[in-house]
């Protein structure tokens, strides 16, 4: 087992950050601020679902992690809210989007099934902590993505921008395996179990796909410094690619049939290394210890 998890209790001045982070970049900016619009409800839903799921738990190890992990994800739903406040400050809101998004994780994803469908409460939960698991299987791929990003460094992108980004990815490498090991704990057993986690991946992947687009799309729209003048397209999203300020298509979805293999564990993603090592440097990080 890793050292325990705990939550570092960070924060980050936003007054001297541009609208457009990465200059000059505009989608490379938006499609990684998607992060923003996504992770405030979406890491508070965790952090619910978790807390339905601690009866469950019988494995004091395992209570200890999966405590810490909603500690840390409490704490990155906490930080990326924030930046919310900033992009309204440059007038950008973002009010209209993330309307959507509390609907997706409140309603469709609560406490109950949606329409009442007839779903035994037990089975719910399973269900919704093998969507966490898969979500988690991107944020840890992200994350590890994030740390190595040389290309938002040559892009001269802010510097309290990529602290929030790489903390957040360093902690995610770091819990990687919590929400995994917390649906295999919980998910009963043998065919069933596996074949609900893969169930978990195949609704979250592309719906995650299609809140990124349409997500990146309300940005660029609503952006007042593009007045309109450009649009999200995969052509810029490809030469952003190119020049190391997102992640290639194919390092994601080769995420998916790793994830599919029964004998998947998230310890194997990632460099655990590399996040301690950054965890060490990162400016909010260190101010919070
Ligand atoms: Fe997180
Ligand atoms: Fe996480």
């Amino acid at each position: 087992m890793s050292a325990r998890i705990t939550p570092r209790r960070v924060s980050f001045d936003w007054s001297h950050t541009p609208l457009h982070w990465i200059p000059g970049e505009p989608t490379a900016t938006h499609v990684i601020n998607v992060l923003h619009l996504l992770l405030p409800a979406g890491e508070r839903w965790f952090v619910r679902v978790f807390k339905e799921g601690l009866p469950l738990v019988r494995d004091p190890e395992l209570l200890a992690e999966v405590k810490g992990f909603m500690g840390q994800e409490a704490t990155h739903s906490v930080q990326h809210a924030h930046v919310l406040d900033h992009l309204k400050a440059h007038r950008l809101d973002t009010a209209e989007f993330t309307r959507y998004v509390d609907f997706l994780f409140e309603r469709l994803l609560g406490e109950r099934p949606p329409l009442g469908a007839p779903i035994p409460e037990r089975e719910w939960l399973r269900f919704r902590l093998a969507v966490v698991a898969a979500i988690e299987q991107f944020t840890a791929v992200l994350g590890d993505w994030v740390l190595a990003a040389d290309g938002l460094d040559r892009a001269r992108a802010d510097e309290v921008m990529l602290d929030l980004l790489r903390w957040h990815g360093a902690e995610e490498v770091e819990h990687r395996a919590v929400a995994f090991d917390m649906y295999q704990h919980c998910g009963g057993t043998g065919t069933p179990r596996y074949a609900r986690r893969i169930a978990g991946m195949a609704v979250t992947a592309p719906v995650m796909l299609y809140l990124w687009v349409w997500g990146t799309a309300y940005l660029m729209r609503h952006d007042p410094q593009l007045a309109g003048r450009l649009r999200y397209s995969l052509a810029e999203h490809e030469k952003a690619v190119r020049k190391g300020l997102l992640p290639a298509w194919r390092e994601l979805g080769a995420a998916i049939p790793r994830y599919f293999r029964r004998s998947y564990h998230p310890s194997q993603e990632g460099s655990l290394s590399r996040a301690v090592e950054y965890l060490r440097r990162s400016p909010a990080a260190r101010a919070a210890s």
